[in-house]
């Protein structure tokens, strides 16, 4: 595909060449996101974030990637406090903040919504998360961390055998995670939800048609052994109709140390795209985890910085000028970022 100048707005846009492009890029930005250089490539650049439904990480990681390639960030977030709530259209609203920035992320809580803004407007738009439709920008930061978790590359994922867990009919990352790993040779997707929240039967239909095995199934023990990664969802209870309860639900799909030691294969990965619903004192991935080597949940989040500023590179074509405007950081960075990492920054 031709990155330069395109809209992102679905990971069905991108072929393995693609992804080995974008991942190449990322780790050229590995130093600048672990503040160990800075660039100013994008010096004068201004994005626009227009986040229409709630975000830390996606809101504030498009933003920081986008700022650590030297360029500026103009946000707007909710209805609320944007015109959309005195009746103005996406169509308006997208040609006139077209005028004012270089290129624009936008979530919405509508399917088909990021791509109605982007249909009015030359000015690149990413997909931010489009309601329970797709979050492309998201897969590709989740692919990037499985590959460098395993110690593998675009394309050499085949024969991996992979367990998504949870809300698999909303969970628009589960949507484009498996999507793209499509694009893979022989895996194997355990995919454990109960019968209501499974994966979407196009979405079945269109894993089977590529040759990958599609087990579903409601048992969550017999679902994540024999697995080399797990993948688990937050139930997306503002996605359901009014008046079901989701809460057993809720229950039902908890891992937790205890059971990771007894079911799971020694070194399986777990992730997660965040938020853990931690309400009721548990989440989907238990606390008891934190210390945990395997879990991967905060090296996603964390990779979200290379894999936005290479998307932000290569959208805005400026791929190949990083270095031209590099300068080594001399502030205080810490070796790891969180008390629990069991790993340092720069390794
Ligand atoms: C997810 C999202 O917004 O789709 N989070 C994210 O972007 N990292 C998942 C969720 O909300 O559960």
């Amino acid at each position: 595909m031709a990155f330069a100048g395109s809209h992102i707005l679905s990971v069905d846009q991108f072929e393995l060449e693609d992804i080995e492009r974008l991942f190449d890029v990322a780790d050229l930005m590995l130093p600048y996101a672990r503040r160990e250089r800075t660039t100013r490539v994008l010096e004068g650049a201004v994005l626009g974030n227009l986040f229409f439904e709630p975000s830390t990480r996606s809101r504030l990681s498009f933003g920081a990637a986008f700022n650590r390639l030297g360029g500026y960030v103009r946000e707007t977030t909710g209805f609320a406090f944007s015109s959309m709530a005195k009746g103005e259209s996406i169509y308006d609203t997208s040609r006139v903040v077209a005028g004012y920035m270089d290129i624009l992320v936008v979530r919405h809580p509508d399917e088909g919504a990021v791509q109605e803004f982007a249909a009015a407007t030359h000015v690149p738009v990413i997909n931010g998360g489009d309601g329970p439709g797709e979050h492309p920008t998201q897969a590709l930061l989740d692919l990037y961390t499985l590959c460098r978790e395993l110690g593998l590359r675009p394309g050499g994922l085949g024969g991996m055998h992979i367990a998504v867990v949870g809300d698999l009919k909303y969970g628009r990352t589960v949507h484009s995670l498996t999507k793209l790993l499509a694009l893979e040779e022989r895996l194997t997707f355990n995919c454990v939800a109960p019968a209501e929240l499974q994966l979407p039967d196009s979405l079945v239909r269109h894993l089977r048609a590529r040759g990958h095995e599609v087990i579903l199934t409601e048992d969550l023990a017999e679902g994540i052994s024999d697995v080399d990664v797990v993948y688990a969802t937050r139930v997306q209870e503002e996605r359901f109709p009014e008046g079901i309860d989701v809460s057993a639900r809720k229950e039902q799909f908890r891992i937790d140390a205890e059971l990771y030691d007894k079911v799971c294969r020694p070194g399986t990965v777990l992730m997660h795209p965040l938020p853990r619903d931690s309400r009721g004192g548990t989440s989907e991935l238990a606390d008891s985890l934190n210390t945990r080597g395997e879990l991967a949940i905060f090296r996603q989040t964390d990779n979200g910085i290379p894999v936005r500023m290479a998307l932000f590179a290569l959208v805005l074509d400026v791929a190949d000028q990083v270095t031209a405007t590099d300068r080594a950081a001399t502030w205080f960075t810490p070796r790891r970022f969180g008390v629990l990492d069991t790993r340092d920054i720069l390794s």
